[in-house]
């Protein structure tokens, strides 16, 4: 279903990109544009830019631009409708009924409700007479009631038919189940059954308060021990975090980030509401940016053994990228911070208050894990360890930190303070020039990526496609010369079919009086939107004159004119004349 451009054009006008924008990452004013770091990628300069005047983005790192639509479609996570959806209802735009039975949106609709009558189903079992194990299973585990509610836990029945036979009857398909994965086919194909059953069940809710999938334990020694929900239209387990719909609010602006569901649920329980934990895999970097827009500090609490430690060095990296301060706790005698609350029973609260309020940052932590390497007592000892904390403090940004951290470790191993000083310094050239080669690589090779891919001819016919693009931006930033354009240059004239492509829309919007930009994210692929964002935002500074516009519209005809040729085995006399005098006609 198509929108009408009215529509778009009072979305857009309502919710202003800046705006929007602002509510996920930090932007500063330079000249005419907003800057702030990508929220798209991990990057420490800003090349993320929002121009206010045609309200669209492009970010320089990563080759990332469209509109308000676009940006809420890619933050969000959500589709093209859902997105559109979104912005109405922050402006208090009514929607046009009948649009929205787009049938992708329809069915991640339907798989939203499907979760939700499941995790009603689920938690009813709980108490249940049939529930009663499972219930007297989280009581064991020190849950209360409250908690049990306020997490929405459950319980599937040991069949394969309850949950299925209970949602048919509630008018849901089986496909519909499929897709939620709250049923798997069965062999024959012709029948589902349900995935979940005879475990606790723990809901995975996400930001706007949708049950988007769930995890679901075992209670005996069966593995797998907890089995979740596989990606659906609905769920990605690297892009979510369990309990941020809690977390997201405290006031502190910092995360605990544990392994494990009840690990979350235990310091919820004992007042600690900042805790999430990640859906059975490794932190990803696009966790990272979510947690960022909520936090400023993340405290890692992963479980002490061999494994949680090296997650936790591997966590460290993943945030510190993101420009999140980390610090880290180790739970004492091994235990996760689930099981240290429990030992601790009543004093629960304080004595994870305390380890936390103890708790070092992450140099400290790494710096720790390097000193019970080596035998600090032999020289040798000191010097594997000196050079090895040298790089760690490299990687700390504010120098004053690095100084204090040079300090402690002069202390340590008795070494004069100038000299590591030195050595740090040395570091940092390096570190910084090898940033600067991957950050400027990444661009180099997200530009030609692009350029291959949207405009495949772009390489083959640089100057023609630059002259077309500059054609374009000109055209759109002049809807009022369209005729004067459209009399002297066609579209057989352009050499690249992309940008070809890219003239007849435009000159189509404009010829039918509308505006040019206003429909892009409907009528373009996400990375054709990128290239548009970038082609007409590149140029929009230049003063555009009649001039400048004669010159971009004869040079795309010298170069169809040089290709019409190039594909020739031999050029005759005649073929040369000919050139000329269509080069001069040309220039008329
Ligand atoms: P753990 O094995 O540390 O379990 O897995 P846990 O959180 O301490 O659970 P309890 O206390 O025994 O109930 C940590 C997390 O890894 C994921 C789950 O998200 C779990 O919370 N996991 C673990 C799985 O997804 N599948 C598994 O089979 C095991
Ligand atoms: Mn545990």
């Amino acid at each position: 279903m198509r929108l009408s451009d009215d529509f778009i054009s009072e979305i857009k006008y309502q919710n202003d990109l800046s705006d929007i924008a602002s509510n996920y990452i930090q932007l500063k004013r330079r000249g005419r544009n907003l800057v702030g770091l990508c929220p798209f990628h991990n990057e420490k300069t800003p090349s993320f830019n929002i121009y206010s005047e045609n309200g669209s983005f492009y970010c320089f790192g990563c080759g990332t631009g469209g509109d308000v639509i676009t940006f809420v479609m890619k933050i969000e996570h959500l589709d093209y409708m859902e997105a559109i959806k979104f912005l109405a209802q922050r402006a208090g735009i009514p929607l046009p009924e009948d649009d929205f039975d787009d049938s992708t949106s329809r069915m991640r609709t339907r798989i939203y409700e499907a979760n939700r009558e499941a995790a009603r189903y689920y938690y009813a079992n709980l108490y249940s007479v049939q529930g009663k194990n499972a219930l007297k299973y989280l009581h064991d585990r020190a849950l209360t009631d409250k908690t049990i509610r306020h997490f929405g836990l459950g319980y599937s029945l040991p069949s394969r038919f309850e949950l299925v036979d209970y949602l048919k009857e509630k008018g849901f398909t089986n496909s519909e189940l499929i897709a939620a994965n709250l049923a798997v086919p069965t062999r024959s194909g012709n029948s589902v059954v349900d995935r979940f059953f005879d475990r606790v069940m723990f809901p995975i809710i996400d930001l706007r308060g949708n049950v988007i999938a769930f995890g679901g334990r075992v209670m005996s020694d069966i593995k797998p021990k907890y089995l979740n929900t596989s990606d659906t239209m609905v769920f990605s387990k690297s892009s979510n975090l369990f309990s941020l719909n809690n977390a997201k609010n405290n006031k502190d602006r910092s995360l605990i980030l544990c392994e494990g569901y009840m690990d979350v649920i235990a310091l919820n329980q004992a007042g600690f509401t900042q805790a999430v934990a990640t859906l059975g895999t490794a932190l990803t970097d696009e966790q990272a940016l979510l947690m960022k827009r909520y936090c400023d500090e993340v405290i890692i609490c992963y479980d002490a053994d061999e494994a949680g430690q090296k997650a936790t060095a591997r966590a460290i990296e993943i945030l510190r990228r993101a420009g999140i301060v980390v610090r880290v706790i180790v739970v004492p005698d091994g235990k996760d911070p689930d099981e240290f609350i429990r030992k601790n029973g009543d004093k629960g609260t304080a004595a994870f208050k305390n380890i936390l309020n103890n708790s070092g940052n992450d140099i400290d932590y790494r710096l720790f894990k390097l000193s019970s390497k080596y035998d600090l007592k032999t020289t040798s000892g000191k010097l594997s360890y000196l050079s090895d904390a040298v790089k760690v403090l490299a990687t700390v940004d504010n120098a004053m930190e690095r100084d204090i951290y040079c300090s402690k470790l002069s202390d340590q191993v008795d070494v004069e303070k100038n000299s590591i000083k030195e050595q740090i310094e040395k570091e940092l050239k390096k570190r910084y020039k090898s940033y600067k080669k991957t950050e400027f690589s990444n661009i180099q090779k997200s530009l030609s990526a692009r350029e291959d891919r949207v405009n495949t001819q772009h390489s083959s016919y640089i100057r023609a496609a630059a002259a077309e693009e500059n054609l374009i931006a000109f055209l759109v930033n002049n809807p009022d010369k369209c005729e004067f354009i459209a009399n002297r240059i066609l579209p057989a004239d352009f050499v690249t079919d992309f940008n070809r492509k890219l003239f007849i829309y435009f000159t189509e919007r404009i010829n039918e009086g509308k505006e040019p930009m206003t429909a892009i994210s409907a009528d373009f692929s996400s990375e054709e939107i990128s290239q548009v964002v970038r082609i007409i935002t590149s140029y929009s500074t230049i003063t555009a004159t009649t001039e400048a516009l004669e010159e971009y519209i004869n040079k795309i005809k010298e170069e169809a004119l040089k290709c019409s040729y190039k594909d020739k085995e031999s050029v005759s006399n005649d073929d040369v004349d000919d050139f000329l005098k269509k080069m001069r006609e040309n220039r008329r």
